[in-house]
C-alpha cells in the first residue's frame, strides 16, 4: 500500500493568506498543516509516501519534510502544475505507484480519533475501494453520498444543492491498482476537473465501493476556509493543553510505530528546545520506561 498526499491546488478560498504561500504550510495551531495528512497515513503504517504539489511550493516542502527518512519513511515529491482535479493524482503518481494499491489523502483534511487507525488498516485490506463518509451540518461543501432505506449506497453528488443526505465523504480514500486507469479514462466535469467523484461512482456501479460511516469519536476537519482554518486551531489547541499530548507530531508516531530509535528521537527533539516540542518529545521517553 502507497500514499498520496495531494497538497497543490490554489487555495482561493483563503485569500488574502494564499497568494504568497500554499495553504498546507499554515500553522494549524502549532504545526504546519502538511504534518497532520501525512501523520495519519504514518498511523495508518503507510512508508511509501508521493506528496504532489506545485512547482512553487514544492521547495519549501521539501525543506519541512525531506525525503522523510529522519522518521523511517519514503517522500517523494511530484508536481501538478495546474489544478485539474483530485482524480489526476493518480496519472499523476501511476510510476510511483506501479501495480500497487493507494490511499490518498488531501492535505487540507484533519483526522483524529479513537479507532482511526484500525480503520484504516482495515481499509487496506478490503478489495476495491473504501471511502468514509461523515455527518456534516454543511454538505453541499461536499462530496455527498446518498443510501436506499437500507442504507445501501445509491449515488455520490459532488456540491449538490439542498441535499436530503448529510454525509458528506471526507478526503481520505483507498483503492486497488485499477483507480489508474479509471482516471486516466476520466473526462473532466463541467468545471473543468478529474472529480475523485467520478471514480467513486465507478467503484459504487460496479459494487466495488465500501462506504465506511465515522462515528462521533472521529473528528474530521478541513481547512479550506478562513473559519475553518481558525476552528481547526481551536481544536487542536484544546485538545493539546487539556490531555498534555500532541496530535500529528510525525517523529512520535515513527517512534510508535518503531522507525527511529529512542536515540533518534532525541537527538531530533534537540532542533526544537526553543518551543515545548523538543521536550514533550523527550518526555515520551521518560513515560514509555
Ligand atoms: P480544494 O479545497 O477543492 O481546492 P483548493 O485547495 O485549491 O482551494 P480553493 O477551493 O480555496 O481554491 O482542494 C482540496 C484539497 O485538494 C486541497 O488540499 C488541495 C488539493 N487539490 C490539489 O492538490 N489539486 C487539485 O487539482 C485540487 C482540485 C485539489
Amino acid at each position: 500500500m502507497k500514499g498520496i498526499i495531494l497538497a497543490g491546488g490554489l487555495g482561493t478560498r483563503l485569500y488574502p493568506i494564499t497568494l504568497g504561500i500554499s495553504k498546507h504550510l499554515l500553522p494549524i495551531y502549532n504545526k504546519p498543516m502538511i504534518y497532520y495528512p501525512l501523520v495519519t497515513l504514518m498511523q495508518a503504517g503507510i512508508r511509501d509516501i508521493a506528496l504532489i504539489t506545485t512547482p512553487e511550493d514544492y521547495p519549501l516542502f521539501n525543506k519541512i519534510l525531506g525525503d522523510g527518512q529522519q522518521w523511517g519513511i519514503n517522500i517523494q515529491y511530484l508536481i501538478q502544475p495546474n489544478p485539474e482535479g483530485i482524480a489526476q493524482a493518480f496519472i499523476i503518481a501511476k510510476d510511483f505507484l506501479q501495480n500497487d494499491k493507494c490511499c490518498l489523502i488531501l492535505g487540507d483534511n484533519i483526522f483524529f480519533g479513537e479507532g482511526l487507525e484500525q480503520q484504516m488498516i482495515q481499509a487496506q485490506e478490503a478489495p476495491g475501494a473504501t471511502i468514509f463518509a461523515y455527518h456534516v451540518s454543511d454538505p453541499e461543501r461536499y462530496g455527498v453520498i446518498f443510501l436506499d432505506d437500507n442504507k445501501v449506497p445509491l449515488y455520490i453528488k459532488e456540491k449538490p444543492a439542498n441535499p436530503n443526505s448529510s454525509l458528506a465523504i471526507t478526503g481520505l480514500y483507498f483503492y486497488d491498482n485499477d483507480v489508474i486507469s479509471f482516471a486516466e479514462n476520466l473526462k473532466p466535469s463541467a468545471r473543468g476537473e478529474l472529480e475523485i467523484t467520478d471514480i467513486n461512482n465507478i467503484y459504487l456501479k460496479a459494487k466495488r465501493l465500501n462506504v465506511n460511516i465515522f462515528g462521533r469519536g472521529i473528528a474530521w476537519l478541513d481547512t479550506g476556509t478562513h473559519q475553518s482554518l481558525l476552528e481547526a486551531s481551536q481544536f487542536v489547541h484544546a485538545l493539546e493543553t487539556r490531555q498534555g499530548v500532541k496530535i500529528c507530531a510525525p517523529e512520535e508516531t515513527a517512534w510508535q510505530k518503531g522507525w527511529i530509535t529512542d536515540d533518534q528521537l532525541i537527538q531530533q527533539s534537540k532542533y526544537f528546545d526553543k518551543s515545548d516540542y523538543g521536550p514533550y518529545l523527550r518526555s515520551l521517553i521518560k513515560q514509555d520506561r
